[in-house]
């Protein structure tokens, strides 16, 4: 049975909702709760990160400043350290990273402290869900004992659950309500009491058998990604051996109206999800006794990626007489992915350091990313100019950011690799453009 009480405060939207973690994920949820009428408090270790949402400094992309300033206003959202105000919440949700540790084993100690945190502080008729993506099993067997030994009848007094968070930050077509939830909850009640909160944000809410089940949903979607960055990768290697485009063969595929989605080459994976996911599943498969080949073999090829950047870089100067060693090499977007200042797992650093190493000067532009560390030494974007780009001997493309005008690279820079295809289509000068 459902607390009734609990049920008729989510449906008026007076449940204080609490969103552990105010990053990519638990940010633009926490606003989205309070756009809907709730009272919301972001809860972050973080007391810069606390600071600057309390005088509505927004911390993603997908919150503007202006609509965080307005729900402060409003008395709708507040952020804080002090747990303490996890006893006054209805509704607990977990949005906490999940790294690697150096094992390159999950690292789910932000989960197990946020948890612990919620349980040391539960009281009666409370939802509490968690979103950071995980290994199967994370929501039965670490977050319900640690309910369980406070008490807590779960699906009675207690009702516990998890759903994935999908957000893709920046993506301006699919924000946080147009992405369909899943839910999967301990009991049928936990999952019925989820799966109502979040038809108050979102279109629509997908509910699942159990908890394990949405906690895979979420690792398949990723290692899907995974699996089809790396086929591309491979398939480039390939294309380049036969001497073919692959841009034009991926696109005469994809005109295929059924069974086809896709997928394009880049210089590697990065950001906090597509290198990281994968590992989770494969760790929990291994303690099984059963090794993830497809996802050993995903990450094989896409962590060779970087490597194959620096021998077409070598290959494309070779061409023109020149040698690495001494080079100019102006780098263009140092971030994981178009338009984000996210350098996480970013390929373009790991590129950028090998390069270095093997001799070659290393200039970078990127509005979104004002300064990198390579190898423990800061180095700072330049504003880009033609004068940088006739002055480099090779340009090298690493983020297809929106920003940078590709025609004018093409018709200024010497000699330019490209990683990103995103000087598809420009009329280039015979051996001065090399795409993956
Ligand atoms: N970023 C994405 O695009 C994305 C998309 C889908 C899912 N996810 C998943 O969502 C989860 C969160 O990712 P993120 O990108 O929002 O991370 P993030 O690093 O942007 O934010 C996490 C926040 O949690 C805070 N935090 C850490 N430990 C805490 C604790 N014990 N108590 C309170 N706050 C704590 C940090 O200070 C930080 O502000 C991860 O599991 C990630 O895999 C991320």
């Amino acid at each position: 049975m459902i607390d009734a009480h609990l049920i008729e405060r989510i449906q008026d939207h007076r449940a204080h909702v609490s969103v552990i973690g105010q990053g990519y994920v638990g940010l633009p949820l926490a606003v989205e709760f309070a756009r809907a009428g709730f009272t919301v408090t972001g809860v972050d270790v973080d007391l810069d990160r606390v600071g600057a949402l309390n005088v509505g400094r927004s911390s993603t992309p997908d919150v503007a400043s202006e609509d965080l300033t307005a729900l402060l206003h409003a008395g709708r959202y507040g952020a804080t350290s002090d747990f303490a105000v996890l006893e006054e919440s209805d509704v607990v949700v977990i949005c906490v990273p999940t790294p690697l540790g150096k094992s390159k084993d999950p690292d789910i100690s932000f989960v197990v402290a946020a948890a612990e945190q919620a349980a040391r502080r539960f009281r009666p008729a409370q939802l509490v869900i968690l979103e950071s993506t995980t290994y199967p099993g994370t929501t039965e067997e670490v977050l319900l004992p640690l309910f369980e030994a406070r008490r807590a009848q779960v699906g009675v007094n207690c009702f516990l659950a998890f759903s994935p968070e999908r957000i893709d930050p920046t993506n301006q077509n699919f924000k946080v309500r147009d992405i369909p939830k899943v839910v999967g909850g301990i009991t049928p009640a936990c999952r019925r009491l989820a799966s109502l909160l979040y038809r108050q944000i979102v279109a629509t809410v997908v509910e699942v058998s159990s908890p394990k089940v949405a906690e895979l949903a979420k690792l398949y979607e990723n290692v899907f990604r995974n699996v089809n960055i790396a086929l591309a990768n491979e398939f480039a290697l390939m294309c380049r051996r036969l001497g073919v485009s692959t841009r034009e063969v991926i696109d005469a595929a994809a005109t295929k109206p059924f069974g086809f989605l896709p997928f394009y080459p880049g210089p590697g994976i990065g950001g906090h999800c597509i290198p990281v996911d994968p590992n989770y599943l494969a760790w929990k498969m291994r303690l099984n006794g059963y090794e993830a080949r497809f996802i050993h073999l995903a990450d094989q090829i896409n962590r060779a990626m970087p490597d194959y950047v620096v021998e077409l870089v070598t290959q494309a100067l070779n061409e023109q007489r020149r040698c690495l060693n001494g080079a100019k090499i102006l780098a263009l977007g140092v971030a994981y992915k178009r338009g984000v200042g996210d350098t996480r797992e970013s390929p373009a650093l790991e590129i950028l350091a090998r390069l270095r190493d093997k001799g070659a000067g290393i200039a970078y532009a990127d509005p979104y990313v004002p300064s990198i560390i390579l190898d423990g030494v800061q180095l700072k974007a330049i504003e880009l100019s033609d004068q940088d780009l006739a002055a480099a001997d090779c340009v090298l493309i690493l983020t297809d950011h929106p920003d940078f005008d590709y025609r004018r690279v093409v018709e200024v820079a010497p000699l330019v690799v490209d990683t990103r295809n995103a000087t598809w289509g420009y009329p280039a000068r015979a051996g001065q453009v090399t795409r993956l």
